[in-house]
């Protein structure tokens, strides 16, 4: 399965929202049962999953669910309910170390095994909403071949640490969010899973939307979260290599071809190594999954 651009966030008690997920463009929905459904709507919402994944018509679109953080009994009530209906994958909230992803995968397996579902449902974990979280994010690599996708998330951080903005005066995300949202960028690539960016939450904003993801993908992250439908084609557009950037990479990696002897070589009147190659590799590979 490729790695998806965008992530969509559906509540998961709103049939009308599903819906327009579903015949959207994402490349993945998430599901949503924590943080957007009410206690109150839980169960429901749960039985809605189900009946969703049982009745979506087969599609590249990925299937996700967000279930309740683990260790206070939701994210086992949620998955006692929804792995029957085989989800490509379960977001996992308020993730603290690879322990939390041994102990989701081991459920898994459990679930899987009574529901007789295809084996191997994967883990997409929000690494960054406690303050404990932040001291956990080298524990990742080689937690479990599910773990897919590691993504961050700034909401339940600044209130877990009482912060009353997590803007600083300039308006730009204060120190310690953008420390949270690096330190999942490196936890995630050394683990070998796709770093996904977090959400912008202004969802009429497209022009501040595309910055955040040229931005985003600069420093390396693959895809995004996503709120709201219109999120979503600025997201597919910026994660897609554009001919341009293919045409460079191609270049590149035609060069050194050429010189397999040379460990730096000039173009355009700009120096390359073998990290340029690796970049180039690296473009080459998102634009023919694409
Ligand atoms: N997925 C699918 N459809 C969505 C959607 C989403 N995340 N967000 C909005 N829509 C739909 C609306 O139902 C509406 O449909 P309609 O045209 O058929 O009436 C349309 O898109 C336009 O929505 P809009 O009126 O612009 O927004 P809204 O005020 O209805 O909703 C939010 C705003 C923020 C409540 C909504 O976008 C939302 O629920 N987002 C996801 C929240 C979430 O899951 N959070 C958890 C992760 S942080
Ligand atoms: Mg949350």
């Amino acid at each position: 399965m490729t790695e998806p651009r965008s992530w969509l966030f559906v509540p998961a008690d709103s049939e009308k929202k599903i819906a327009k997920a579903l015949a959207g463009d994402a490349d993945a929905i998430i599901l949503d049962l924590e943080d957007s459904v009410a206690e109150a709507n839980k169960p429901a919402a749960r039985d809605l999953v189900v009946e969703t994944l049982r009745d979506a018509a087969p599609s590249a679109q990925q299937r996700w669910v967000r279930v309740n953080p683990l260790g206070g009994g939701g994210a086992e009530a949620d998955l006692a309910v929804v792995i029957a209906a085989r989800p490509d994958g379960i977001v996992l909230p308020k993730s603290e170390n690879g322990e939390d992803v041994r102990t989701l995968a081991r459920l898994l397996e459990i679930h899987e095994g009574v529901e007789r579902v295809d084996p191997g449902i994967r883990i997409a974990a929000i690494v960054t909403e406690t303050p404990k979280s932040l001291f956990g994010l080298d524990r990742y690599a080689g937690a479990s071949p599910r773990l897919a996708a590691m993504t961050w998330g700034a909401e339940d951080l600044s209130a877990a640490l009482g912060a009353s903005s997590k803007f600083d005066a300039s308006g730009e995300l204060s120190f310690t969010y953008k420390l949270a949202r690096s330190l999942c960028l490196a936890g995630a690539v050394m683990a070998g899973v796709q770093p996904v960016d977090s959400l912008y939450a202004d969802f009429r904003d497209e022009d501040g939307l595309k910055a955040d993801c040229e931005a985003g993908r600069r420093e390396g992250f693959t895809g995004k979260l996503a709120i709201h439908p219109a999120q979503v084609p600025v997201i597919n557009a910026a994660f897609t290599p554009s001919d341009a950037e293919v045409a460079h990479a191609r270049e590149i990696v035609a060069l050194f071809a050429a010189h397999p002897d040379a460990g730096t070589i000039g173009l355009d009147g700009k120096m390359l190594d073998r990290p340029h190659l690796v970049q180039a590799q690296r473009v080459l590979a998102r634009a023919e999954k694409g």
